[in-house]
């Protein structure tokens, strides 16, 4: 069978399409998935640029959906037939996170889904949402469920909250439907006009230019009568920071997820003091968080908004069309 594996030390050009031996039937609580479509993130393209120093031959790809082929002796959750969608800490069942590192993660620890089949435990794998095709259910594993967690799980949103989104690629666009299917209010930052104008089209309330706007937190000060946002999706990391502290509303939350300005950096801790908001760190979510996601998502309110889509065997060019940032929403790969 074939799959799209990356050689040491990375780089989109050592890309391959490789021959790999069948994983054949599940074992006892393991099911076997034909795998249809994946999704593509920020961390994908670290594992496969060499930025995450993953093993020579690692199968790419840590979002992965698909059809149930069989399942192994045990197995009563999924029966063949059924669509299922990967989780990106296979291990990370349920309860608060106890893993801080990606050596489990498919596609950077372990192989991944950019292949045409996996058997691997059950508990590996969610039912995708009713109705949603593989493409659709793949852009959950890791994208879907970050935003998820953050606002609802750990943010607690519910209605009248605001809520600001930095840019519009995976996590943000997601945050962006999740918070209107929520009911709250939704600023969403991008340094393309173009873009806003799809923000708007998928209910943004409010949108800022950060290019044109770089004191940004005070125009969403402004926007919010001075009050300042219930949560901040932050995905910049240290070059956003100090905007979002500023953004945000004395008391609010803000869901450090992305390092897209870099891993390091100053804090403004006065500031962070002075509005006593939650900075808190989180990566993806637990299999549990992801159930109750899929539960959400079967009421049918939201369908992942994805940009483009790639065959397996152009995986690099996928990449290369994120790299480039011209993207909205999700870029996603089907075979
Ligand atoms: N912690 C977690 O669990 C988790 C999960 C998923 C992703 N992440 C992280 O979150 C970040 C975003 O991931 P993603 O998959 O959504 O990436 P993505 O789809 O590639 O999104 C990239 C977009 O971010 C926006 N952006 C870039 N620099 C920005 C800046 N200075 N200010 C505001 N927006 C900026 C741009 O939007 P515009 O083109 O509109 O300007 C760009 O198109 C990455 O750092 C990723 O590693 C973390």
């Amino acid at each position: 069978m074939k799959a799209m594996v990356v050689r040491a030390p990375g780089g989109l050009d050592r890309i391959e399409c490789a021959e790999r031996p069948d994983p054949g039937p599940p074992g006892p609580g393991a099911i076997r998935v034909a795998l249809h479509a994946s999704s593509l993130n920020f961390h994908d393209l670290g594992v496969a640029t060499g930025g995450m120093r993953a093993a020579d031959g690692r199968v790419l790809m840590a979002d992965g959906a698909g059809v149930v082929e069989a399942v192994g002796e045990g197995v009563t959750e999924f029966a063949p037939g059924d669509n299922v969608v990967s989780c990106f800490f296979p291990d990370w069942q349920d309860g608060a996170p106890t893993i801080p590192d990606f050596s489990r993660t498919p596609g950077d620890g372990i192989d991944g889904f950019a292949q045409e089949f996996v058997t691997l435990p059950a508990t590996a794998f969610t039912h995708a949402p009713r109705g949603f095709t593989h493409l659709e259910a793949a852009t959950l594993t890791t994208a879907g469920l970050t935003a998820w967690r953050a606002l609802v799980e750990d943010g607690g949103l519910k209605p009248g909250d605001t809520v600001l989104a930095l840019g519009t690629g995976g996590v943000s666009i997601f945050a962006l439907q999740l918070a209107k299917l929520a009911g709250a209010r939704v600023i969403i930052t991008s340094s393309s006009g173009e873009k806003l104008e799809r923000a708007r089209d998928l209910g943004a309330d409010e949108t800022i230019n950060y290019r044109e706007t770089p004191e940004w937190g005070a125009r969403v000060r402004e926007l919010t009568g001075g009050r300042g946002v219930d949560h901040v999706v932050e995905v910049g990391g240290p070059g956003t920071l100090p905007q979002s502290i500023g953004a945000v509303r004395v008391g609010g939350h803000i869901h450090l997820i992305g390092v897209l300005t870099g891993r390091g950096g100053e804090v403004p801790t006065a500031l962070l003091m002075a509005k006593q908001a939650r900075l808190q760190g989180l990566i993806v979510g637990s299999r549990r968080q992801q159930r109750d996601f899929v539960r959400a998502l079967d009421g049918g309110g939201l369908r992942p908004v994805i940009d483009r889509v790639f065959a397996l065997e152009e995986l690099s060019e996928a990449f290369r069309h994120q790299e480039g940032a011209g993207h909205f929403g999700k870029i996603g790969v089907e075979w």
